[in-house]
């Protein structure tokens, strides 16, 4: 079959079913089987199927759990989440499809954030390189070493959009731009599910999480989330329809309550938009016992409670808490819920796994030899060490200290800092590489940057010392006298600050975004009164550094970038690679400023520049950012042209095209990330002041031009309110142009 043809059969798996392909995996055929097996299982046997259990790594609360292997055995076990172990998967199958009555095989869940056993960047910085292909590319290799280590089912892509950096998730995600993360969602699905999922090296998708996480109050994990409907529909869900539009396979319940109701029972949520007005019908898998978690929520009684409230909203399976266990047998002797809904979560998740292919082989995925072929291979590396590179976004490069020239002014080069050479706690990683393991790896599959540093720049003809201090998260250190010496010894300073790896992602939100103490101490011994030096900044998230923003002439974020860490800050630092990363979320000045994003509305008093009174506006601190949405910066320039309208109003059903000529004003080559923005002036509510619509990566040889054009159409131009749902206001609109959210070329135009 052709891959279209197939990519539309998985998403008629998850839409209403269409139209029949070749006999053996078309929908009617699948859902013949599923009837036919529905109809000879028991009610416990259907509850069964719905449990979700934990294999060898916990990622969340304790939660009690018998035996698993007598588990399987009862039948209570439809699917294994978290488990490691190659040869136990192959005993558990065994015991399911050979044990039981049925014989109907375990689908087993893993978190595949950001590779599975070969570690990429971190999802926000894979999100800065603005490269779909490569996104895309690198959920494929995922998917591949996933499927190949027994997995079939990713916990991923996270899409949750999120206007707080203090939140450890925003790692996970694509940052705070709806349709940027819309399109970054697509990709992860089409690279996670290729164009079959019964294919051995394709795993299921899971959009997650569904919905609103991102917004917790505070920035703290788990908290309330309240918020508009307006808020919900234009900012939180278009990356979630773009998923299950993809052909996502699955979605995840969040943690949060919505507007007081918890995601996992909220019926708004996953009856009402995603199942009802999407048409969307795949499997919906809680978060971690989330059905339990209504109860401390405070919006179920107990168990039989929960579990009535979660199914009857449109929830499936239940993740690691067992609730449905617990509690849903007695739910439907109550008449809580009735046998149909359980018969229809049960049909879901049947679905899904003969769409996997575990019915025609539940040992597809469990092949020792294929594993070993097919784990680890070096291009994998390679791909890693290209998305680093091209994720890593320059801030600042005053005077040119960047790339390092052996024909320019500085001979020695110190490394110095915590993640100088920093091995373990996931540095240069993150929490979320569960495919390594919880804790102890092998840590020697990561390149730090001083063992990639220090011999290619020799080789250039540089001397590098390489001092490593700091090295605890803190930074407290009572004596910097190494750092001193060898930084005074040098002519430039390379100093590595940011986060512990393992201090990134779930659970781990912070107060502050400031760099610890001591790290700002470091930089200021690398400064040396304004002396050459660069900050590399290892973070996962946007973190706030006002003294160096003022004082160190090159800043770089590197982000969290995986196993190949040290050769892609080599590459970009040699200018073996020209940075192209454009920031995916802001980097605000002060914690205070928080939330801070570029898609904001304008308030009845916008504040023009800092001091102004009676506008909106702080006494002791300006509205800009430290560095805003789009922005990074490259070792050459560009320069845009005005943009050309192919016509001063459209009408509806018509395009407005605008153009822009760009051109590389330097002497290296370079990628410039052309990014289009539309601003509605006058509309029946409040307008965001800019709203990303396009964007285009293009690479340019010095002095070359390119002409990229946008088309804008009334879908473009809609927005969402209240009484209408989605439309566009006939009116006034401005298109904007330009190599950051700020830095644009204007146009103006009108809708008839
Ligand atoms: C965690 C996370 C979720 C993850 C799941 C399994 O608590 O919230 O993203 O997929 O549990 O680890």
């Amino acid at each position: 079959m052709k891959n279209t043809a197939i990519r539309s059969l998985i998403i008629a798996f998850c839409f209403l079913p269409l139209t029949a392909f070749s006999q053996k995996t078309s929908v009617q055929n699948i859902d013949r089987r599923v009837e036919e097996l529905l109809a000879k299982m028991t009610v416990d046997e259907k509850i069964g199927q719905l449990n979700q259990v934990v294999g060898d790594i916990s990622t969340g609360t304790d939660v009690k759990q018998d035996n698993l292997l007598n588990q399987i055995r009862a039948g209570k076990v439809g699917s294994v989440l978290s488990h490691t172990n190659f040869e136990n998967k192959i005993v558990m199958q065994r015991v399911a499809v050979k044990e039981t009555r049925l014989g109907i095989p375990i689908v087993f869940g893993f978190d595949v954030i950001h590779g599975y056993k070969t570690i990429f960047p971190i999802p926000l910085a894979q999100a800065a390189g603005w490269n779909l292909a490569a996104i895309e590319a690198g959920e494929r290799i995922a998917a591949t070493e996933a499927a190949a280590d027994g997995q079939n089912w990713a916990f991923a892509p996270m899409v949750d959009i999120t206007h707080d950096p203090r939140w450890g998730r925003v790692m996970e995600g694509a940052g705070e731009d709806p349709y940027y993360g819309s399109r970054v969602a697509e990709a992860r699905v089409r690279g996670f599910q290729g164009a079959d999922l019964s294919l051995p090296n394709t795993v299921a998708a899971c959009a997650k999480h569904f919905a609103g996480y991102g917004f917790v109050e505070g920035g703290r994990d788990y908290n309330t989330v309240d918020m508009s409907e307006q808020r919900l529909r234009e900012t939180v869900l278009p990356p979630f329809e773009a998923a299950a539009r993809a052909g996502s396979a699955t979605f995840m319940n969040a943690f949060n309550t919505l507007n007081g109701v918890p995601a996992s029972m909220n019926k708004h949520l996953v009856t009402d938009i995603l199942r009802g007005e999407w048409g969307w019908n795949g499997l919906v898998v809680s978060d971690w016992d989330s059905f339990g978690e209504t109860v401390e929520h405070g919006a179920a009684e107990d168990d039989t409670d929960a579990s009535a409230k979660c199914l009857a909203a449109g929830s499936d399976m239940d993740m690691a808490g067992g609730t449905f266990q617990l509690g849903l047998k007695k739910a439907l002797e109550q008449g809580r819920v009735t046998q149909q809904q359980i018969d229809e979560a049960v049909r879901r998740t049947l679905r899904f796994k003969f769409s996997l292919g575990l019915f025609d082989d539940p040992f597809r995925y469990l092949d020792p030899k294929r594993r070993e072929q097919t784990l680890e291979k070096p291009e994998y590396r390679q791909a890693a060490r290209a998305m680093a590179a091209e994720s890593m976004v320059l801030l600042k490069n005053d005077g040119g200290v960047l790339p390092l020239d052996p024909a320019g002014p500085f001979k020695k080069i110190a490394l110095i800092g915590p993640y100088a050479n920093s091995i373990g706690n996931k540095d240069y990683m993150s929490f979320w590489t569960l495919g390594l393991g919880m804790r102890d790896y092998d840590s020697t599959k990561v390149v730090t940057p001083a063992m990639a540093l220090k011999p290619a720049l020799e080789k250039l003809g540089f001397e590098v010392t390489i001092t490593e201090i700091c090295l605890d998260a803190n930074c407290d250190e009572k004596d910097y006298s190494a750092a001193l010496n060898a930084a005074r010894a040098a002519d430039l300073v390379i100093a590595c600050v940011g986060e512990r790896g393992y201090d990134c992602g779930e659970s781990r939100s912070v107060n502050t975004l400031e760099l610890p103490r001591g790290q700002e101490r470091l930089l200021q011994i690398a400064a040396r009164g304004n002396k050459p030096a660069v900050m590399v900044l290892f973070n996962s998230r946007p973190l706030v550094f006002p003294w160096a923003m003022e004082n160190v002439p090159a800043i770089l974020v590197a982000w969290q970038p995986g196993f190949e860490a040290g050769n892609a800050l080599t590459d970009v630092l040699t200018g073996k690679v020209n940075p192209s990363g454009k920031l995916p979320i802001t980097f605000p000045r002060s914690t205070g400023q928080i939330p801070m994003y570029y898609n904001h509305l304008s308030t009845g008093r916008p504040q023009a520049q800092f001091g102004e009174m009676w506008k909106s506006g702080y006494l002791d601190m300006p509205n800009t950012p430290a560095y805003p949405f789009g922005f990074g910066l490259s070792y050459t320039t560009f320069s845009y042209s005005d943009i050309k309208l192919n016509k001063a109003a459209i009408n509806k059903g018509e395009t407005l095209e605008a153009s822009v000529t760009v051109t590389n004003t330097g002497n290296v080559a370079g990628a410039e990330v052309v990014q289009c923005y539309i601003r509605d002036l006058f509309a029946d509510i409040s307008r965001p002041v800019k709203e990303l619509k396009g964007f285009e990566k293009i690479k340019l040889a010095p002095g070359e031009s390119r002409t990229v054009t946008f088309k804008l159409t009334e879908k473009d131009l809609s927005y969402w309110n209240d009484q209408t749902k989605f439309k566009a206001d006939p009116g006034k609109f401005k298109v904007f142009v330009g190599g950051s959210s700020v830095d644009v070329k204007v146009a103006d135009f009108e809708l008839k």
